[in-house]
């Protein structure tokens, strides 16, 4: 049985006093809980969210990495930095750092094997556009991603990257793909990994859906034969809110 995993991504938002504050009212509210369950904050919020995570079933992850160790780099910070103060996961390749910030297959690439290097577990995002899907195109595009993100990876190294399938027409958007839609493209994934890794590797990897998951449609989705868990925006800014979809069973 494949282990659930939420992860919320507060991308660019939160004070770190908020941050503090939102992971106290956290901890008692999903500490019964057998899904592991991340929050993965901006920079400056990391510090803080360790300390106040400290000791409890919270797990924290940064947004993004540089897949150098170090050099002259101005204003990126290295896996091995996050990992020297504690953080355990790295988001790499959200659609908004393609979009925005020219993140392509290779760097994606290239963050995975500097992540997997200093021992963080990344969590990669794939994902088609509006256009994309309209023109069928969707599955095509996904498993061509996810073949170039695992390019040259150990078999254990693809086992241990959770891939999260967001469709960038769902992000932020308050449209939520079908269970049906979001099950078979995390199924399509699974069989490319299947493909490249073999079936054992893939009947490991974890597959979360992200994109306008909510507590209203959280269990529908994560009761899905493939989809282990979700990538959380918006609904990962309340505490209360998050709480309900990490405990989406009761
Ligand atoms: P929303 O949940 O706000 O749609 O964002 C999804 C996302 O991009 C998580 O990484």
């Amino acid at each position: 049985m494949r282990k659930k995993v939420i992860a919320g991504n507060w991308k660019m938002n939160m004070l770190p006093d908020a941050a503090i504050r939102f992971i106290d009212e956290l901890i008692p509210l999903v500490k019964n809980t057998e899904n592991e369950v991340v929050l993965c904050v901006p920079y400056t919020d990391l510090f803080y969210s360790l300390l106040a995570a400290q000791n409890t079933n919270i797990k924290i992850g940064a947004q993004n990495m540089h897949w150098e160790e170090n050099g002259a780099y101005t204003g990126e910070v290295s896996g091995r930095m996050l990992k020297s103060i504690g953080v355990e996961y790295v988001i790499i390749g959200h659609s908004e750092r393609r979009q925005y910030f020219a993140e392509t297959d290779e760097t994606v690439n290239k963050k995975i094997k500097s992540a997997f290097k200093y021992g963080l577990k990344p969590i990669v995002c794939v994902g088609e556009t509006l256009a994309q899907r309209e023109e069928g195109k969707a599955i095509e595009i996904v498993t061509n991603q996810i073949e170039k993100a695992l390019e040259g990876l150990t078999e254990n190294q693809a086992e241990n990257t959770i891939i999260a399938y967001e469709p960038i027409w769902a992000i932020g958007t308050g449209k939520t793909a079908t269970k049906e839609d979001a099950n078979e493209m995390t199924k399509a994934i699974r069989e490319k990994i299947s493909y490249l890794y073999g079936q054992m590797v893939a009947n490991r990897v974890i597959i979360q859906y992200g994109g306008s998951v909510k507590s209203s449609n959280a269990k529908e989705l994560f009761s899905m034969s493939d989809i282990d868990g979700g990538l959380v925006g918006g609904a990962s800014l309340d505490a209360t809110e998050f709480a309900k979809i990490v405990n989406y069973e009761n």
